[in-house]
């Protein structure tokens, strides 16, 4: 090669800084497939914030481990298109069937999504509505924050865990809504959460005040439908969450008002048959 020494010695530094950046966050991605571990001891240099999002989210935690290849594979090339897509998700949240995927493919996103996945740019970042409907990491990712956690309240029959959540809720949406419309959505739904608690909370009672007459045998049966109940309110936050009509409705109040009706009845049932025993 020539070149004087000056170009020669800017040439050295510029191929130095290259190098010295090799792994910095503005360069290409290494090409090839790598193991969980190698993701990991090297992004924890590239994007040290990611990580430790990622370690405090129930991803690092939960059974089974959602790691870095479980979401992203193995191949560096196609890495953040295979997350961005449904399908990184669907199969290990439950598959198709499972309450949480299925309130989201009977809402107009999930259905949208159906439709027009194809046609979508999965290159594109999510952020900024560069996709018209969103999937799951649209929403629970959005701008490739690693803690889910910081969008998904952790008590569902506390009236406050909402606050933080909401936050984050509201600007997910308003990539793509109007923020009136989006606050109105948003306090409907947590009404809508607040009657489906009352339900649970005067079955807890009921049941509650009914251990001063009945043994553990006796109230057994009604015990069980308090369980389902968490399931029924599950359906209906997951309705008002994930935006399906059929959620907050067919599978959520209604099976509410089934189960308490059933727990008023086996109560009313035992009382009965106490005071026909005394009389
Ligand atoms: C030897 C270092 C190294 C290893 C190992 C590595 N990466 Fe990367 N990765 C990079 C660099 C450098 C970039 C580009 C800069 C950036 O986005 O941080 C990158 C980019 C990415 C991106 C963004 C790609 C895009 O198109 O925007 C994702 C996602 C990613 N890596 C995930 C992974 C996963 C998952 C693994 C393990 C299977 C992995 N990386 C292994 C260095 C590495
Ligand atoms: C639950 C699924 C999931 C897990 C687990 C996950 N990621 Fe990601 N990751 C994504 C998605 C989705 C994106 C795309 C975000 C976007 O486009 O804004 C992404 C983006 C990235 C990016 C690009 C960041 C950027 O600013 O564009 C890197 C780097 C990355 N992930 C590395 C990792 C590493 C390393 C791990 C393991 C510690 C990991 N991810 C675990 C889903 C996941
Ligand atoms: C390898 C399995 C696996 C993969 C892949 C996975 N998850 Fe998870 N995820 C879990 C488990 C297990 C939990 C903890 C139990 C739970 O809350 O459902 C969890 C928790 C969550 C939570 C928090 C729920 C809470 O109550 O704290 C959200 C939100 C979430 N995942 C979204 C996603 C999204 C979006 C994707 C795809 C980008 C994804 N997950 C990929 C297994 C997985
Ligand atoms: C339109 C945005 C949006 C989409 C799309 C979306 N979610 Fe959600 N998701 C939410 C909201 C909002 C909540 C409720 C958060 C809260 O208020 O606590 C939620 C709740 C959850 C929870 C918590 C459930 C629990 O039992 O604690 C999980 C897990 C979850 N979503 C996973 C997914 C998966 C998997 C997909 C794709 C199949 C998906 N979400 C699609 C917005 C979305
Ligand atoms: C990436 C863009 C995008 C994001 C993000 C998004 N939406 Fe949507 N949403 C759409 C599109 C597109 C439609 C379908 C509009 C139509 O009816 O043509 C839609 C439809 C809806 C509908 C149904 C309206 C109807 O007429 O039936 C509701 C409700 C809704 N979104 C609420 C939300 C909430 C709440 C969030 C945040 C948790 C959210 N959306 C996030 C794009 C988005």
């Amino acid at each position: 090669m020539s070149g004087s020494f000056f170009q020669q010695l800017c040439l050295a530094f510029i191929c130095y800084v290259i190098a010295m950046n090799a792994y910095g966050a503005d360069n290409p991605p290494p090409a090839g497939i790598f193991e969980n571990s190698a993701c990991i001891e090297c992004h924890q240099k590239t994007s040290p914030k990611l990580i430790s999002d990622w370690r405090t989210s129930s991803h690092a935690s939960s059974e089974p481990l959602a790691d870095c290849i479980a979401c992203h594979g193995k191949l560096h090339e196609s890495t953040a298109v295979t997350a961005r897509r449904d399908s990184a998700c669907i199969e290990c949240h439950g598959g198709n069937k499972s309450p949480v995927v299925h309130s989201y493919t009977t809402s107009k996103h999930g259905v949208l999504m159906q439709l027009e996945r194809k046609s979508y740019d999965w290159k594109q970042p999510l952020s900024g509505a560069k996709y018209r409907s969103p999937g799951c990491s649209y929403c629970h990712m959005r701008g490739a924050d690693h803690n889910v956690n910081n969008m998904v309240r952790s008590d569902l029959m506390n009236v406050n865990a909402v606050n933080d959540v909401e936050i984050e809720t509201r600007k997910v949406c308003q990539d793509c809504h109007a923020p009136r419309y989006i606050i109105s959505l948003l306090v409907s739904g947590e009404d809508m959460l607040e009657i489906a608690r009352k339900k649970v909370r005067e079955a807890n009672t009921l049941v509650t005040q009914a251990t001063e007459d009945f043994s553990n045998d006796e109230l057994e049966p009604a015990r069980k439908i308090i369980l389902t109940m968490q399931k029924h309110l599950k359906n209906v936050y997951l309705g008002a969450g994930h935006q399906s009509p059929d959620y907050q409705w067919w599978h959520g109040q209604p099976a509410l008002d089934g189960d308490l009706l059933r727990i008023k009845g086996i109560v009313g049932e035992l009382h009965r048959k106490k005071s026909s025993a005394i009389h």
